[in-house]
């Protein structure tokens, strides 16, 4: 019988739909990817800053205390921006010649303020307040990810509603122990019994019934 086909013919067609089916697989997973990275929701994605500032460095190597740059929060709803003048404490006598800080000192010289992109920006149509998370318990770390590794500040996840409301549905997981907001290393409680999930609410005095109503973050 004669050969249609001959088998070096035959190795090529293989080999194309072997390539395709490998193409198609390839474009069905990076896709799914793409879909559930962060690259839809700016999760992960560090802006760019006027002066390369590394919390890493700061708050993980130095272990400077986050409420040293952040200090509005604890009494306030804003945790707050720090001002060329936090950063000059130290960079008047550090690396004051660091090309990286020229626009510090000059902000600071002219008196001036930095203007830092920002990286957690929630909607206008939603109330929220660091000072009431911080008074019971609730950490940074909790709500922003581990911001003492990151070398350039990123969004760790997208603050939805959703998240919001996990948390507001069952927060006694999340309470920490006095003096441990800005703690890196803290985890949420596991295997919490119904008594102990009560005693902890009530000595902070947390009302959960009411943290899921709709005016408690749209007012
Ligand atoms: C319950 C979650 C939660 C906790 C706890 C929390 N934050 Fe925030 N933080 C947010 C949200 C949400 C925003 C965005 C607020 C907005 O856009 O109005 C934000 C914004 C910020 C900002 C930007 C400036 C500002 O005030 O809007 C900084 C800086 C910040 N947080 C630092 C901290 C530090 C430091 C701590 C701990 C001392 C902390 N946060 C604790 C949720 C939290
Ligand atoms: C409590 C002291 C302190 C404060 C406040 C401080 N820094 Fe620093 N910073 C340091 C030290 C120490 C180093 C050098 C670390 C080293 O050489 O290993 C440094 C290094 C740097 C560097 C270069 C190295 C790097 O990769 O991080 C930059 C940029 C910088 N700081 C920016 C800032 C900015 C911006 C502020 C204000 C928001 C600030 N720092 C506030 C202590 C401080
Ligand atoms: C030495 C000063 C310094 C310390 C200490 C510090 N930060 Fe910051 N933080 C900054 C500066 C400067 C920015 C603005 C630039 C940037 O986003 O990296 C910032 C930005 C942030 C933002 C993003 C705010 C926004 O919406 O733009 C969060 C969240 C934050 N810091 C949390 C923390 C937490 C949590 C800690 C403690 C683990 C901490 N910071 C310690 C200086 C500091
Ligand atoms: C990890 C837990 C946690 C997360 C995440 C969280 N919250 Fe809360 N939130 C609490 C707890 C606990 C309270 C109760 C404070 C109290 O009773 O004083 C609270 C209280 C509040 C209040 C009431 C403050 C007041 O004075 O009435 C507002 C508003 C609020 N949260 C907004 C938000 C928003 C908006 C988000 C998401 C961007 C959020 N929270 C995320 C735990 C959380
Ligand atoms: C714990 C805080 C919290 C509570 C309680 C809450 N929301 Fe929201 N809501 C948010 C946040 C945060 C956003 C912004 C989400 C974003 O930017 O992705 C939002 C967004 C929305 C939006 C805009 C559409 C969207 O999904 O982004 C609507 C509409 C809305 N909320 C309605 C409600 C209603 C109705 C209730 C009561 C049943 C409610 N919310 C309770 C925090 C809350």
């Amino acid at each position: 019988m004669a050969q249609v086909f001959k088998p070096s013919a035959d190795i090529i067609l293989r080999a194309v739909i072997l390539i395709i089916v490998i193409a198609v697989i390839v474009t069905v997973v990076s896709g799914w990817l793409y879909w559930h990275s962060g690259w839809l929701t700016d999760v992960a994605e560090a802006p760019e800053q006027p002066v390369p500032f590394s919390h890493r460095h700061h708050a993980g190597d130095l272990n400077i205390d986050c409420r040293y740059c952040h200090y509005t929060g604890e009494e306030t709803a804003k945790a707050g921006l720090p001002t060329s003048e936090t950063c000059m404490t130290c960079h008047s006598q550090l690396w004051t010649e660091a090309e990286a800080l020229r626009p510090v000192r000059q902000a600071y010289t002219e008196g001036r303020p930095l203007w830092w992109q920002r990286v957690v920006d929630s909607p206008d149509f939603v109330y929220f307040n660091h000072a009431a998370h911080l008074d019971v318990g609730v950490g940074c770390t909790t709500c922003h990810g581990p911001v003492q590794e990151m070398a350039l500040t990123y969004e760790s996840h997208a603050y939805t509603m959703g998240w919001c409301l996990d948390c507001h549905r069952d927060p006694a997981p999340n309470l920490r122990p006095e003096g441990a907001v800005t703690a890196f290393d803290w985890r949420p409680r596991t295997g919490l019994s119904e008594t102990e999930r009560q005693a902890l609410l009530e000595a902070r005095d947390v009302h959960p019934e009411r943290l899921t109503d709709c005016y408690t973050c749209h007012r």
